[in-house]
């Protein structure tokens, strides 16, 4: 994979379009989830500055916290609880325009004012959610739920 992450000028499509590109590419070059997800909060961390970019894993009834960008976050989160729990028993992805309005939302950060989580699936099941904080209110809409979605299929399984 090319080490120099590239970039867009413009809106949310041209960002999404080229990271996706990237993301694709990386993946085709790696089969080991972890480094792909580590790669991969890495790369939508830089691309949108975003305050925070993570994953965290469905081990047992926990969500345990796994590759990230930002700071320090909570480790473990139980089924159904905040944004993230709400999105692994619901099986999707959750916007919160503001998360002072989300009851049980879990505050990681005292900064975060808006978030997004999208499932990531091997086949029916959830193993995992992408978890995104961003300082502003209201930073997500359907554009970064879809394009995500579309993301985070590249990180379904492990594969030769
Ligand atoms: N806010 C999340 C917890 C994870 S941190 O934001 C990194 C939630 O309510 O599930």
């Amino acid at each position: 994979m090319a080490e120099n992450l590239l970039i867009a000028t413009g809106g949310k499509e041209e960002k999404y379009s080229l990271l996706y590109e990237q993301l694709k590419a990386m993946v085709e070059n790696e089969h080991d989830q972890i480094a792909n997800m580590a790669n991969s909060s890495a790369m939508i961390h830089a691309t949108f500055g975003f305050l925070w970019t993570g994953f965290y894993r469905v081990i047992g009834n926990e969500l345990v916290l796994g590759p990230f960008q930002g700071p320090l976050a909570c480790s473990r989160i139980r089924y159904g609880k905040g944004v993230c729990g709400t999105a692994w028993k619901t099986a999707s992805s959750v916007i919160v325009n503001d998360v002072d309005e989300f009851p049980g939302h879990i505050a990681c950060s005292s900064e975060s004012r808006s978030e997004i989580v999208i499932p990531v699936f091997s086949g029916n099941d959830v193993i995992a959610v992408l978890d995104i904080d961003s300082k502003e209110t209201g930073t997500f809409d359907d554009t970064d739920r879809i394009w995500l979605e579309k993301a985070v299929l590249l990180l379904a399984r492990e594969h030769d």
